[in-house]
């Protein structure tokens, strides 16, 4: 059943609202089973499960006032990393018109936005994940400032995942600690494309910490645009049989992250991150995005495996940047061996240390 946001009472009485602001750090995430295909209003083809990360996030303050112009246009500046960004003001400006059938509140106030993120722009990190859902979080602060309306944390979280999913659909899975799910699946009743589900419960504590070091193979932006990608999908000649190997692969992966299978873990990574570039190469028009470094550190990684028994695995973003993935347990070993032979094939020896996460944190 669809859920109904429709905020109608959801309008500021008060004539001498007082100004004031509200701040949420949050994370990216890594897809595991990748979200590639959309349909109708920002809705998945597929259902996709990720890791919730913790270094790696975007940390957005919304300063607001009270707007003197009546009508519906938005007022607003959006500043990154102190200073005033033009495409983000654009950006930001359509998404909260977009959303004023949710919070109407919106058209009431004037906001002074203003966001860093703790990673590099085109570090192979979806920024639009964490800077979609820091922005949903501090929508729905305001919202519950104003009107109470969102008192249980359940109800907060599932409407934030809602009204991320809008800015980004990837940002809906961010809201969760640890891992989540976003998209319908038969065997999991809880499920919906509208908004994304925590996976805390259903997490062997093997992946409670899981690492993941992201190698940077290229710092130039490469990667076809989110919606350029998902548009790919819709004339794809093997989109359907991809439709049936994310769902597939989404069974297979919750199995796993319950019972711990780390051999089946990297079997499913590993052919998710294929698909998603074999279906871009595949596309019209086509992409390459893996880089000969991307290809390099692959080799090297199944062949450490092979040779140690440690189970790593990589999977891939639309990029050529690297997420390796494997259990704290062996830290020591792994960094030490991307610090021998993977980082000479990393620009500039560029690495992101990052983990499974907490999730989002109100400041
Ligand atoms: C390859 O969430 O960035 O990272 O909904 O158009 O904003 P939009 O797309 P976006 O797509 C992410 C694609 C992906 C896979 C994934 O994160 O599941």
């Amino acid at each position: 059943m669809s859920i109904d946001y429709t905020g109608k009472n959801l309008i500021l009485e008060s004539s001498n609202l007082e100004a004031g602001k509200v701040k949420w750090q949050s994370p990216s995430n890594i897809a595991l089973v990748k979200y590639w295909g959309k349909f109708g209003n920002q809705l998945p083809r597929n259902p996709s499960i990720s890791f919730t990360l913790t270094e790696s996030y975007t940390e957005t303050e919304i300063e607001y006032s009270e707007k003197i112009e009546k009508g519906n246009r938005i007022e607003l500046e959006y500043l990154f990393n102190g200073q005033e960004n033009e495409a983000f003001t654009a950006r930001v400006k359509k998404y909260f018109h977009e959303l004023l059938p949710i919070f109407p509140f919106l058209q009431q106030l004037s906001f002074k936005i203003n966001s860093r993120n703790t990673f590099p722009h085109s570090a192979g990190i979806a920024s639009s994940a964490s800077a979609m859902s820091a922005l949903a979080l501090g929508l729905c602060s305001l919202e519950d400032r104003f009107f109470g309306s969102l008192a249980a944390d359940d109800d907060y979280e599932r409407k934030a995942s809602y009204v991320a999913r809008l800015g980004s659909g990837s940002a809906c899975r961010s809201i969760f600690a640890q891992a989540a799910m976003w998209g319908r699946l038969e065997s999991v009743p809880a499920s919906s494309d509208e908004y994304a589900i925590p996976m805390k419960d259903g997490l062997h504590e093997l992946f409670q910490d899981y690492r993941d070091s992201i190698l940077m193979v290229s710092r130039s932006v490469k990667s076809v645009s989110s919606s350029a990608g998902h548009q790919l999908m819709d004339t794809h000649p093997y989109a359907s049989v991809r439709y049936a190997e994310a769902r597939k692969n989404c069974n297979s992966l919750l199995s796993v992250l319950r019972n711990g299978d780390l051999e089946r873990f990297v079997e499913i990574v590993e052919t998710e991150a294929f698909q998603l570039h074999a279906l871009m190469m595949m596309s019209s028009p086509s992409y390459v995005l893996m880089e000969p470094g991307t290809l390099a550190i692959i080799g090297l990684i199944r062949q450490f495996r092979h040779d140690t028994g440690i189970p790593i695995a990589f999977t891939l973003d639309a990029g050529p940047n690297i997420h390796l993935l494997y259990p704290a347990k062996y830290l020591t070993e792994v960094e030490l061996f991307i610090e021998e032979e993977l980082l000479t094939h990393c620009e500039q020896r560029g690495i992101i240390k990052d983990k499974v996460g907490a999730g989002p944190l109100e400041i």
